[in-house]
Parts: structure tokens; sequence; C-alpha cells
């Protein structure tokens, strides 16, 4: 058996809220629950769930950007909690992110050109060959490298985040709700466009969204998450032609999904 690319074991991560009365201690919420998952080079996991669920704390883990308080995330064989920051700095090009919100990632004062480069200048030198090939595998034209994010639509701005995350030759991509804000016929390209990536670039990716039908166009295996905790986990037909948790099943209803 080859080493997962990505595993995920026993992970939680838990948030003090604000006291409720004085001399109370405060409240804590269990956001992500003992959650393990794997994940092999090239493959795409889905994880879904309602708002609040907690598929953003589990990306935002996933991408080092805060630890779990329990529970282990190993990258590349790197226990991610412990490594050092200039370590974490030089690994942080193999995984890279996409966020739900192409106008807000990217700084609108800025060519498009300067913000893919962006993940480049944090390793080496601004390459402006990679940028052109990274537009090139998001369907654009290397000439857009110079224009601004407002001369672009929305679908085209969400193809420049994903040039941003990929311009580092990443293994691993985590798009958090990467379509939700588009469009249905735009949604279809983007997706189309990861399927794409994924096969010539052996990308695996994280693909987390609250809609079920989105994930099952896309996704090899899926994670089904309530309240934190994973309800039910396996090959996306398997769960979406026989969902074994009544909460998965509610979610394909409210999807319109028939079983
Ligand atoms: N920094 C934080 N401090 C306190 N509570 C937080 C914090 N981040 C998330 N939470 C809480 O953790 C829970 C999970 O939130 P999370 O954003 O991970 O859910 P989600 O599944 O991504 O939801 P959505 O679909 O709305 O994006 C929620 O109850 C949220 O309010
Ligand atoms: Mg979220």
């Amino acid at each position: 058996m080859t080493d997962p690319l990505l595993s995920v074991e026993t992970v939680s991560r838990r948030y003090r809220l604000p006291r409720e009365r004085l001399l109370r201690p405060a409240p804590v919420l269990t956001a992500v629950d003992r959650v393990s998952f794997r994940l092999n080079p090239g493959e795409t996991l889905g994880i879904v769930g309602e708002s609040g669920s907690g598929k953003s704390t589990l990306a935002r883990m996933i991408m080092a950007f805060e630890p779990p308080d329990s529970g282990v995330i190993m990258f590349q064989g790197h226990d991610l909690a412990r490594m050092r920051a200039p370590a974490l700095r030089r690994l942080r090009p193999r995984f890279q992110m996409v966020f739900q919100d192409p106008y807000g990632s990217l700084d609108p004062r800025r060519s498009v050109g300067w913000s893919i480069a962006e993940p480049l200048r944090a390793i080496a030198a601004d390459d402006p060959a990679r940028v052109a090939e990274a537009l090139r595998q998001v369907g654009l034209q290397p000439g857009d490298a110079g224009k601004y994010p407002h001369e672009f639509s929305g679908g085209q701005r969400q193809r420049i985040a994903i040039a941003r995350a990929i311009v580092t030759r990443p293994a691993l991509l985590v798009a958090d709700e990467a379509v939700s804000a588009l469009d249905v016929s735009v949604q279809a390209q983007i997706l189309n466009l990861l399927m794409d990536l994924q096969e010539t670039l052996g990308l695996a990716i994280v693909f987390i969204s609250h809609d079920l039908r989105v994930v099952a166009s896309l996704c090899d295996t899926v994670l089904v998450l309530q309240n934190g905790q994973a309800r039910e986990a396996g090959p996306v037909a398997d769960v979406l032609n026989r969902p074994a948790h009544p909460y998965t099943r509610s979610l394909l209803a409210a999807a319109g999904v028939s079983e």
C-alpha cells in the first residue's frame, strides 16, 4: 500500500465561546470532533455538511493555518502541527487553497500576474514563465497577467485564484466552497477545470461543499460532517445510492437527489 498524501487522525478543534454570565466558565464549542480520513495522491475527497458543521475549520487545520487541539494531521509524511515555521514555509507550496470568494481573495490594486506569482515569491523569485503556464492551465491567456481583477468575470476570477493555487505545482488543493458563489453554468465550467487539473497534474483535491450534487460530480470519496462529527464516509456512489446515516439521507433530500 502506498502512503497516503494526507492523513487526518482523530482530529478535534474546540473554541471557547464568550461567557454567558460573569464568573461562569466559558462554554466550549467542539467545531471538529475526532474526525479521521485519508487521501491518496491524485484522489478527490468531498467534505459535505450543513452550515456550521465544521468544514472550514477542518480545512484551516489541513492548511496548517491553525493547529488541532488533539489528533494528528500528516501531509507527505510531515506532522504539520510539529513543524517549525521555516520548514512549514518550504512545504507550503505543495498544498494550496482556493476560497469561496474570488473577489475577496485577489488584491484589486495588483495585476493578476502579481497575485498569481505571490506563492512563488514566498519561496523563490517571481517567474513570469510559470505565471504564463498557470494562466494557460486554467484556460486564460498569458497576456491576462497584466490585467486587473475588475476586468474579469466571477468565473474568470475563480480561474485566476486557481492559477495562483497551482503555480507552485502543489500535490494537494483544498477548495472551500470554491464554486458556491458562481452561477450554475459557471460552476460546471470550474468543476470541469478542476477535473482536468486533477488528471493532468495528478492533483489531489479536498473539495468542500454543502451541495452533495456538486460533490458527486467531482469526487471519488465523500465525508459527511454534522456538528463536527463524521457521520459517514466512503465512495461517492455508495454514499449517494445507499446512505447509511439519516443525516446523509436528509442532505440528499434537501439537495433534491433521489435515492
Ligand atoms: N474562530 C472561531 N471562534 C469561535 N467559533 C468558531 C470559530 N470558527 C468557527 N467557529 C464555530 O465552529 C463551528 C463550525 O464552523 P465552520 O466555519 O467550520 O463551519 P462550516 O461547515 O464551514 O460552515 P459554512 O457552511 O457556513 O461555511 C460553527 O459553530 C462556528 O460558529
Ligand atoms: Mg465554511
